[in-house]
């Protein structure tokens, strides 16, 4: 069992004071003598996020020096016991450390500053490997039995995390209630594009030393344990959103789960993991991508069409606007430098992506407890994802 740090680490704005806000801004060069005197604590303003607290702490100087800032961004995690187990479980925040500390330096795509990172040890990644495996192994009525009970078995963990980043003011995000203007899906396929043209096939990413973790999940066998202990209750709860087809497509990921985790993991390239478009800042000086708590290596599909999964409007136009949009992307993985990775295979990956986002829907109904104005994610999504889908799921 790993120990905690012997250090003070806050873990909910209570336990934010001055020094420590001091001592980490310093740490970063930003400030040399100044010392924070006031802070305040706001929220940016989002929805209640699913796996951690996120929190903008305005600063107050004592003393004038150019480079200080204004404000810092800091990262908790949840409070919310059964979120956060659930996030732990798929390296929720091991994931957006490992990426600021050994990757962010490196990525042709503006992402805020690291300012500060803290966190107390967890399990070596053999050992946790090992546990995965194990679980993972466990047969299916047992598997399911896991997946009933969920948010009260998959135990969070007493490990501290913060994270200290740059605050990027005065700019425009898109929530998971609204819908992008297309010049910004435009800009955001594009950035896309460039990211994932630029590790494109390094050994890195199928180096567990630099990644530890993939795409949709560690354990797909648990993973369906949940989906199948709770998948006719979310039907019978909203057949207006989980109808046939979505079913049809969700169902069938499910039934090929193993085989089909296996194919989206294949390290092509770094994928940010959770490309919705509240995780992208813009400003007027372009686009910034942030939230790397799912990021990790795969196809790259797997951030495309998830994109495009939540930022078309429903309707009959919607599956064109989605094929132009993954056609717009690829075009630009080309012009990027991509030459392995035909149209062909890619939207082939994009209509699996789709039925993964179908089979999330019904896992995000089931088990996370996160409110955007009333409605669950898959209200929001569910319609949206729908209308994209084709009347059978690809070949493959
Ligand atoms: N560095 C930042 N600068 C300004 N706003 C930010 C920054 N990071 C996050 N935010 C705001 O906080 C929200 C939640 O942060 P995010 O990192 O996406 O965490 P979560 O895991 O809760 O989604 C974002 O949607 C954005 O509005
Ligand atoms: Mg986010």
């Amino acid at each position: 069992m790993a120990t905690r740090l012997p250090l003070d680490i806050p873990q909910t704005p209570g336990e934010i004071t001055a020094d420590w806000l001091t001592d980490v801004v310093r740490s970063s060069g930003m400030v040399t003598a100044a010392r924070v005197v006031d802070f305040e604590v706001g929220s940016p303003g989002s929805g209640v996020g699913f796996t951690g607290q996120t929190l903008r702490v305005g600063l107050t100087w004592d003393a004038v020096e150019d480079d200080a800032p204004a404000a810092v961004l800091v990262k908790f995690p949840s409070e919310n016991a059964g979120n956060r187990g659930l996030a732990e479980a798929e390296g929720g925040y091991d994931r957006e450390f490992d990426f600021y500390e050994r990757l962010a330096h490196l990525v042709p795509v503006r992402v805020p500053r690291l300012i500060h990172a803290v966190r107390d040890p967890g399990p070596s990644g053999t050992a946790r490997k090992r546990r995965e495996r194990i679980i993972d192994g466990l047969p299916a009525p047992v598997a399911k039995f896991i997946g009933r009970h969920a948010r009260k078995m998959v135990r969070p963990s007493h490990r501290r995390y913060a994270l200290v980043l740059e605050y990027v003011a005065d700019s425009r995000v898109t929530t998971a209630q609204t819908l992008p203007p297309a010049e910004d899906l435009t800009e955001i396929l594009h950035t896309l594009a460039r990211l994932h043209a630029h590790f494109w096939r390094h050994p890195m990413l199928d180096d567990a030393a630099v990644i530890e973790w993939s795409m949709v999940t560690q354990m797909p066998n648990v993973m369906h344990g949940l989906y199948r202990a709770w998948r006719n209750e979310v039907v019978a709860r909203r057949p207006d959103l989980f109808v046939e087809r979505f079913m049809h497509h969700a169902d069938w990921f499910g039934d090929n789960i193993e085989r089909l985790v296996a194919h989206l993991n294949e390290p092509l390239a770094l994928r940010h993991g959770d490309s919705r478009t509240d995780n992208m800042l813009f400003t007027d000086s372009g686009m910034v991508l942030i939230d790397f708590g799912v990021s990790g290596s795969g196809r790259p599909a797997g951030d495309v069409a998830y994109l495009l999964s939540e930022s078309i409007p429903p309707g009959p136009e919607a599956r064109k606007a989605f094929l132009a949009g993954c056609r717009d992307y690829h075009a630009e993985l080309v012009a990027a430098g991509v030459d392995d990775h035909p149209l062909d295979a890619f939207l082939v990956d994009c209509e699996v992506v789709l039925a993964v986002q179908a089979y999330r829907a019904v896992l995000m109904e089931a088990t996370y407890e996160a409110d955007y104005d009333g409605e669950s994610l898959a209200e929001i999504w569910g319609p949206r994802i729908g209308a994209l889908l084709a009347e059978e799921p690809p070949e493959i």
